[in-house]
C-alpha cells in the first residue's frame, strides 16, 4: 500500500505515467466513469479549502465512486481531542482511501503509520502540498509540451507557501530547469529548499525582489497568495499582502508564450484584468487538478482501466 505525502513519493517515470493517464482521462471521461464503484473517499480537512476537497470529492464522483469527510476541524472528533492516529483507524473501516489537510506539518504523515488505507497529503501547514504540484505539473506540461529547459518564476510567499516548496522539490529532478525566486526579503524561501533542494541538486536560482526584472524571462510565472494565517502578527500580514499585483501593464512585460499560474485562492495578486489574456492559465490549472486527482485515486487504489 502506497501514501502520498510528498512529489518524491513517486518517481519521475511514475508521475510520467500518472500524467499520461490523466490525459487518457481528459479524452475520454466514459472510459473511467464506474472505475471505482462502490469504493468511497474519505476527505478529512481539518483546515479551510474549496478546490482541493471539492477537486477531490469530483474526482471520487467522476469515477463512480462517493463521498464521506468533514470540512472542518470543528466538525470533527479533533474539536473533543481525538489523535489523527485514531481518527485515521476509524476512517480505515470506512473508506478505501483518504485525503487529509492539516495545519500541522507532518499530521498525514502520522496519520499514515497508523492507517490501513492509502493517506494522500492534500496540505500539510506550511511543508508540502503534492497534489497541487502534480496539478502544476500537468498544466505546465499540457500547456508548454515539457517539464524540462524551463524558467520558473515563482513569486509572493515563498517563505510559507508550501504549494511553493512542494513544486520546486518537484521540478528540480527535470534538466535544465531554472528558477527565479521573486518575494520580498521577509518572505523568501526556506533555508532547507534552498540547501537540500536548489543547492543539492545544483540547480540555478536567482533570487529577485521586484517582478518587473524577472518577467520578460520566464516560460511560466507561478503567483502565490501571501498566507495570512501562517503570519504570527496581523501588522506584518498587512505590510506583505499587496507586495505584487500582477496587472496588463505588467503582462507587457512577459514572453507571448509565457503562462500564468497559481494554485488559487486569489486575493490581490493577479488583477481580475488579467483574467481575460490568454496567457492566464488558473482556471485551466483547477480543471488539470480534477483529471490529475482522479489519475492519482486510481493509482493508489492499483484500478486498471483497459
Ligand atoms: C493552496 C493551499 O492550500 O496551499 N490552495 C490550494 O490548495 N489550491 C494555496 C493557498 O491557499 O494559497
Amino acid at each position: 500500500m502506497r501514501h502520498i505525502m510528498s512529489p518524491l513519493d513517486f518517481s519521475v517515470e511514475e508521475l510520467d505515467q500518472m500524467m499520461n493517464l490523466a490525459g487518457d482521462i481528459e479524452k475520454h471521461p466514459e472510459k473511467y466513469a464506474h472505475a471505482c464503484d462502490g469504493k468511497k473517499i474519505a476527505t478529512l480537512f481539518y483546515e479551510p479549502s474549496t478546490r482541493t476537497r471539492l477537486s477531490f470529492e469530483t474526482a471520487m464522483l467522476n469515477l463512480g465512486g462517493s463521498v464521506i469527510g468533514f470540512a472542518s476541524a470543528d466538525s470533527s472528533s479533533a474539536a473533543k481531542g481525538e489523535s489523527v492516529s485514531d481518527t485515521i483507524r476509524v476512517i480505515s473501516c470506512f473508506a478505501d482511501i483518504c485525503a487529509m489537510r492539516h495545519p500541522k506539518e507532518g499530521a498525514p504523515l502520522v496519520a499514515s503509520q497508523a492507517s490501513s488505507i492509502p493517506v494522500i497529503n492534500a496540505g500539510d501547514g506550511g511543508h508540502q502540498h503534492p497534489t497541487q504540484t502534480l496539478t502544476d505539473l500537468l498544466t505546465i506540461r499540457s500547456l508548454k509540451g515539457r517539464l524540462d529547459h524551463l524558467t520558473i518564476g515563482l513569486c509572493g510567499d515563498l517563505k510559507f507557501g508550501r504549494t511553493v516548496h512542494s513544486l520546486i522539490s518537484a521540478l528540480v529532478r527535470y534538466t535544465g530547469v531554472k528558477f527565479v525566486l521573486i518575494s520580498p526579503e521577509e518572505l523568501r524561501v526556506p533555508s532547507y529548499i534552498r540547501e537540500d533542494v536548489l543547492d543539492a541538486s545544483h540547480t540555478e536560482y536567482e533570487e529577485v525582489i521586484r517582478l518587473e526584472d524577472a518577467l520578460p524571462k520566464l516560460d511560466i510565472l507561478y503567483m502565490t497568495r501571501v498566507q495570512k494565517e501562517r503570519f504570527f502578527n496581523e501588522e506584518d500580514y498587512v505590510r506583505m499582502k499587496d507586495f505584487y499585483i500582477l496587472d496588463k501593464a505588467k503582462m507587457e512585460l512577459a514572453r507571448p508564450d509565457m503562462y500564468v499560474l497559481h494554485p488559487l485562492p486569489r486575493v490581490n495578486e493577479i488583477s481580475v484584468e488579467v483574467d481575460s489574456d490568454p496567457r492566464a492559465a488558473y482556471f485551466k490549472q483547477v480543471q488539470y487538478g480534477v483529471y490529475i486527482r482522479m489519475a492519482l485515486i486510481l493509482t493508489l487504489l492499483e484500478v486498471k482501466v483497459c
